[in-house]
């Protein structure tokens, strides 16, 4: 894992990378909120479970959907062998994300071991890390290389391979949190219908999941 203490450079090119940051900052929030509950003396309730069995899930999707679909894509477009390095050093850091994960469910379900809280403040550290390398690493190269139709590409996958269903849960769970302005941009990507039943259905069902 590299150890990567720099701040997200938020880019402002021609490629809109608003979801991803926004996914990573959700990714970032739900491990905070975990922490605080464990801390709290809430590490068996139910809401926690649900809290982390729902961002094991998130995280599994996104980091599949960069695996199939964008960094292949991306690796065939490259040149350079430091931007190769980039793309290997994104697959080997979501493979020691993983273990990270096995440590929480361990400690979480009381298995021996580290304790719940330091277990979630490691993965939340490993994975920030790999996030900003991510961010100010390789989404250049998706700048680069790939543009706007490459990364039109990679989201119609991720709509593909999720459909309807899939938004039912992550737009709840993306936006559990997030600012109102975030949340209003984001609801933008939604057709009206759809964002009326986000409203009306998905996110009071997603409330009461998690409490
Ligand atoms: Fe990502």
């Amino acid at each position: 894992m590299i150890n990567d203490a720099h701040e997200r450079r938020t880019l402002h090119g021609a490629v809109d990378f608003t979801m991803m940051y926004v996914a990573h900052d959700a990714f970032t929030r739900h491990l905070e909120r975990l922490v605080s509950a464990i801390e709290q003396g809430s590490a068996a309730a139910p809401g926690t479970s649900a809290r982390w069995e729902l961002f094991k899930k998130q995280l599994q999707v996104h980091h599949t959907a960069e695996d199939v679909s964008l960094w292949p894509r991306l690796r065939a477009a490259v040149t350079g062998p430091d931007e190769v390095a980039v793309l290997d050093a994104m697959e080997l850091e979501h493979a020691q994300i993983d273990p990270h994960l096995d440590r929480v469910d361990a400690a979480l379900a009381a298995r021996g071991g580290a304790d719940p809280a330091s277990s979630v403040w490691d993965l939340m550290s490993g994975l920030g890390a790999h996030m900003r390398h991510e961010e100010n690493e390789a989404l250049p190269l998706v700048e680069t290389y790939l543009g706007p139709p490459g990364w039109a590409a990679f989201v119609g996958d991720i709509r593909k391979t999720q459909g309807v269903r899939g938004g039912a849960t992550y737009f709840p769970w993306l936006l559990d949190g997030a600012t109102e302005e975030t949340s209003a941009v984001i609801l933008k990507v939604l057709p009206p219908p759809v964002r009326f039943v986000y409203r009306r259905v998905w996110a009071p069902r997603y409330r009461k999941s998690v409490s």
